[in-house]
């Protein structure tokens, strides 16, 4: 039942704010003083975690690694599962494995797991489906309450997998003694606030739609961002190419000048992905190498970071303020919308979209 909307993935955009709010009770108490996790789940003793996933779960890990690494202290290693499977790295003692898949079915990240199995400490999953085969093989499965996700591509199960990542991150930062109580307080009451900003983000939903009948008209996108918004540019172009066709690419804003920039030009739209955080300077400075090159900047910020970005810049999207630790799960919204819309304006099958499966249960 797609609710009223065109297509599941509309409703599945839509509906982020409620399926978050329930994830969020599920894991956070109603006044955000406490978490409830598994019991068993011990990062004491833990010195290294290695994170495998595929598509847009990987990406999801790519975030989950600036927070743990951040936040709890923990060197990460984050791997897609197709390659991890088969590299065979060794596991050095003390080492954690977390699988995040919405399926809970992904062949290569099933076989990931299995090869961890007996060699790490404990092994952690982080999935949609509670009784799929990963959440099963696992010694602890941490439900990502997203409900049943149809679109073929992966929205609310996104949002939901770096929410349930980022309390199993302020678990593992108190567990070590990384964060204080007034510090935890904090970061618990900014996620309980999610809900809230993901619905005035939606607001932004009428220009996207205008924006994306430019977008539609180029041949290929390029999307920038730094720090836990790298991943992010990742997801956005993954999200554009999977459902509109376009060619679109993602680079952390740094590396631009290392060879990307020589595909800027007219064009080519550049997405550039950064709140105003304590990187927004540099990436503000990459994207003034953009303009100088006649590319044409989108920029998704909040207010202070567009009046801080300058001028020159072709299009604006304004997100609400958000704790920069939260960025990622709000950002993911215009990516959403604008791969969407773009899809839409193109006339393609959002919701089936061409040679690809929901699930990809064979390697
Ligand atoms: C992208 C998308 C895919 C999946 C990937 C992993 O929109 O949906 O990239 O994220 O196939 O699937 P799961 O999470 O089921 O293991």
């Amino acid at each position: 039942d797609k609710g009223g909307y065109k297509h599941f993935m509309a409703k599945e955009i839509a509906e982020q704010p409620q399926v978050l709010q329930g994830a969020l009770n599920h894991y956070i108490n109603a006044d955000a003083t406490a978490m409830t996790l598994p019991q068993g789940l011990d990062f004491t003793a833990v010195n290294r975690l290695t994170m495998v996933a595929c598509g847009t779960a990987f990406y999801a890990c790519m975030v989950a690694k600036y927070w743990f690494e951040q936040l709890a202290g923990l060197p990460v290693e984050v791997d897609v599962a197709s390659e991890f499977r088969y590299r065979e790295p060794p596991v050095t003692d003390g080492t954690m494995a977390i699988f995040v898949s919405q399926s809970g079915e992904t062949a290569d990240t099933l076989a990931a797991l299995r090869y961890m199995a007996g060699k790490a400490m404990q092994i952690v999953s982080v999935v949609n489906v509670p009784e799929s085969s990963i959440a099963r093989e696992s010694d602890v499965a941490l439900p990502i309450l997203a409900g049943v996700e149809i679109g073929v591509a992966s929205t609310k199960a996104f949002t939901c997998q770096l929410t349930t990542l980022a309390t199993l991150v302020l678990h593992a930062a108190r567990q070590r003694g990384r964060i204080d109580d007034a510090a935890l307080a904090d970061k618990l009451a900014a996620l309980r606030a999610l809900p809230g900003l993901m619905n005035t983000a939606l607001g932004i939903e009428d220009r996207t739609v205008a924006l994306s009948r430019d977008l539609a008209e180029a041949r290929d996108i390029l999307f920038l961002g730094r720090g836990a918004m790298y991943p992010l540019a990742l997801e956005g172009a993954l999200k554009l190419k999977e459902i509109s066709y376009i060619h679109a690419e993602a680079y952390a804003s740094g590396e631009l000048k290392h060879g990307p920039i020589a595909l800027v030009d007219p064009h080519v739209p550049v997405i550039v992905m950064a709140p105003r955080d304590s990187l927004f300077e540099k990436t503000v400075s990459n994207m003034q190498e953009v303009m100088a090159r006649g590319g044409k900047v989108l920029l998704i910020t909040d207010s202070q970071g567009a009046a801080e970005a300058g001028d020159g810049v072709w299009q604006v999207l304004l997100m609400p303020s958000i704790d920069p630790f939260l960025a990622p799960i709000l950002y993911a919204l215009p990516a959403q919308l604008l791969a969407y819309h773009t899809a839409i304006a193109k006339g393609t099958d959002v919701d089936q979209p061409r040679n690809l499966a929901k699930s990809v249960t064979v390697e």
